[in-house]
């Protein structure tokens, strides 16, 4: 039984692996802003597992929300920075200075603010593995998503500069997980969101591939095929 911390629970593929690696027996701490999301998920598997509302943007929640987790006496397993966010297409030049910052913020800072304050914890316990969700457009391109491209390539980058700095032990790797019909799936894509795998199809992929990974994969550019 792994204790797998997963940010960005409430919709799309956060909600999919949560359900899935409850279903295959492990205990999932996780988080997002919604309150229905995270009220909906308490009252269903609230007992044994835990959901908070953090918005990893904000370093001062994701710290109080690392600390409940070492109140219990875990460390998580399995480090999952899954949430993330998407600008609405557009040229970059109509991009506002804030849905930037926005996307940066969540995007390439909140994945920084978990690492702070999660890692401490696997390093002392001396294993973990960090999974940061990356995307196709973090190792390509297209047009109207710059500003989601430039997280995602930084994602790749943070994670490999990361993997180079962990003992041994504790590793670290960025995942592509592929196309998915989600939220976000359907902001870039629109109405041909639709012919692609759900959120469920992929997770039951997905999850059992998160359970394998380890020492062996640390730096790597990953993908769920
Ligand atoms: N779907 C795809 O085809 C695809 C492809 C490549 C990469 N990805 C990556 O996979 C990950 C999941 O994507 P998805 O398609 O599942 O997206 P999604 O359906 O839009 O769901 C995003 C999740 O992240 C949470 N979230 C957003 N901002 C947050 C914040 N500041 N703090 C905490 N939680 C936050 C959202 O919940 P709240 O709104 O409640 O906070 C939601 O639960 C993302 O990193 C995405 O870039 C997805």
């Amino acid at each position: 039984m792994k204790t797998v911390v997963i940010t960005g629970v409430t919709r799309g593929l956060g909600r999919a692996m949560t359900e899935e690696f409850i279903r295959l027996g492990h205990v999932v701490f996780g988080c997002g802003r919604s309150e229905k999301g995270i009220g909906e998920l308490r009252r269903r598997f609230g007992k044994s597992h835990r959901f908070d509302r953090v918005d990893v943007a904000s370093d001062e929640q994701v710290q109080a929300w690392a600390k409940r987790l070492l109140e219990s006496r875990r460390a998580p397993d399995l480090l999952l920075n899954n949430a993330g966010v998407i600008n609405r297409n557009a040229p970059l030049w109509k991009v506002s200075s804030e849905e930037f910052g926005q996307v940066i913020d969540v995007n390439i800072k909140g994945v920084a603010n978990v690492i702070r304050h999660f890692i401490p914890l696997m390093i002392e316990r001396g294993s973990g593995v960090v999974v940061n969700f990356s995307s196709g457009w973090g190792r390509s391109a297209d047009a109207e998503v710059a500003p989601y491209c430039a997280t995602k390539w930084a994602i790749e980058g943070l994670t490999e500069a990361l993997a180079q700095e962990l003992p041994a032990g504790v590793t670290a790797m960025a995942l592509n997980p592929g196309v998915i019909n989600t939220d976000m799936l359907q902001s870039c894509f629109g109405r041909s969101a639709s012919a692609y795998q759900s959120a469920q199809q992929w997770a039951r992929k997905a999850v059992p591939f998160l359970l394998e990974l380890g020492p062996r994969h640390n730096g790597q550019s990953l993908s769920v095929s």
